[in-house]
């Protein structure tokens, strides 16, 4: 029997591209996650449980159905500003929900754990490259919901005999590059994506926030991760701590910084869009260069990265948002056309109000088009049905004549 694993945010971005991996490994995934900003469609080979992990009793009814060799904990809230404008939030859902997620894993016997921490417990650190021992010292409240939650994995682990891999991640950008998965949060802030966003027209131009950094070209310097080879760096974690390995800490980056500008110019070199960059004055806490020491992880690991390239994060990047921006597109066309159809039919009185809800209700469930239900359901037929979708095209164009009604 495959190992049963539970991946907490598992319908997200870095928690989908690991799921994915996960089950193309063999592994028996079981995501928990409440959709606060991940997507179900996310979710491919692995089962979807929609709760949150404030949720206790739930948690423990899953954990008691399931009975899982290992935990995956992704599940957070992860926009610096937004914790420092509401910090009780991110100690809510950051720091008390990995305590709920631990006790359960206390209650039950889980004795693997693998957590998703972040290069924000270093701070601002004042060596490059950081490695694992370098100081923690979080300077805002996401950073410090992370670092406590590492505290309680260490101390629960010295305890319980559960033993943990902790992984920090530093800039996580990219998307699979099979087109199937990447980031779809609304509100994400990282620069490839907001730099993507402008070369395609979603937004009017790029922020620099700080030229005046103590680093090459003036703007700040980032080590950014491929999100494949972070998701496969779970794998491994796992396979680590199957063979029966030590609890262990390891930074995920590829000890390679690009600044802000160097980012830039990639994007607009790749989209062949010359977006307009502004730039503005430093944020607060924002460190001239923070790039990770990888050198354990490569050992003790044997993790292997296969997308270090900032052209093929930025490539895979730009082809997801192109991808998602058409999708959009044809969702409102689909919204159009049942609208469309709708109003025909029910105007030529072929079907009732009632009956269209009904429809369109089954079509949001199965996802067939709405003609394709209604000739099935003998409500309209599949002759009429065309000569309606006829009369919706040329009305759309704007040549309709009106057609004999129909019977
Ligand atoms: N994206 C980055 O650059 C980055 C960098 C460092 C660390 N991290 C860490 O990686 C993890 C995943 O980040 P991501 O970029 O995939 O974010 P994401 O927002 O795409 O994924 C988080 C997932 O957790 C779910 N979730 C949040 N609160 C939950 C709750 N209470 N109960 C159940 N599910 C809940 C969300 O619906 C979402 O699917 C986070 O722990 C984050 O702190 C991310």
């Amino acid at each position: 029997m495959s190992p049963k694993i539970l991946v907490t945010g598992g319908a997200g971005y870095i928690g989908s591209h690991t799921v994915r991996q996960l089950a193309e490994a063999g592994y028996d995934v079981v995501v928990y996650d409440n959709l606060s900003t991940g997507s179900a469609s996310a979710v491919i080979g692995g089962e979807l449980i929609v709760a949150s992990l404030e949720n206790q009793a739930l948690i423990n009814k899953v954990f008691a159905q399931h009975g899982f060799d290992a935990v995956l904990h992704f599940a957070a809230s992860l926009s610096v500003p937004e914790s420092l404008a509401a910090p009780l939030n991110y100690y809510a859902n950051n720091t008390r929900n990995t305590l709920n997620l631990l006790q359960a894993c206390q209650t039950f016997g889980v004795k693997k754990f693998i957590f998703s921490s972040t290069a924000a417990v270093y701070g601002q650190p004042q060596v490059n490259p950081v490695t694992e021992l370098s100081p923690t010292q979080p300077i805002n409240p996401y950073g410090n919901s992370k670092l406590m939650s590492e505290k309680m994995i260490q101390d629960f682990a010295q305890a319980s005999g559960c033993r943990y891999v902790i992984l920090r991640y530093f800039n996580v950008a990219g998307a699979d590059p099979t087109g199937k998965l990447g980031q779809s949060a609304k509100k994400a802030e990282h620069l490839i994506k907001v730099a993507c966003d402008a070369a395609l027209g979603r937004s009017p131009s790029v922020s620099i926030f700080g030229t005046d950094f103590a680093t090459p070209d003036g703007s700040g310097i980032r080590d950014y991760i491929h999100v494949e080879d972070l998701a496969s760096a779970h794998v491994d974690a796992l396979h680590y701590l199957e063979a029966g390995n030590d609890s262990e800490i390891f930074n995920c980056g590829y000890g390679q910084g690009y600044s802000v500008r160097e980012v830039l110019e990639m994007v607009k070199s790749i989209s062949g869009v010359d977006f307009p960059v502004i730039e503005i004055t430093r944020r607060p806490g924002d460190p001239a260069c923070v790039i990770a020491g990888t050198d354990k992880i490569r050992s003790i690991l044997a993790w292997q990265p296969r997308y270090n390239s900032l052209e093929t994060i930025v490539t895979t990047a730009l082809n997801w948002e192109k991808k998602l921006i058409a999708l959009a597109a044809l969702e409102k066309n689909l919204a159009q056309q049942n609208f469309q159809l709708g109003a025909l039919l029910t105007e030529h009185k072929i079907i009732s109000e009632t009956e269209l809800e009904q429809a369109l209700q089954e079509q949001l469930l199965n996802g067939r088009k709405l003609g394709e239900i209604l000739v099935q359901k003998a409500m309209i037929s599949a002759q009429n049905l065309e000569r309606f979708l006829l009369e919706q095209t040329w009305r759309r164009q704007g040549v309709w004549l009106q057609l004999p009604t129909a019977t």
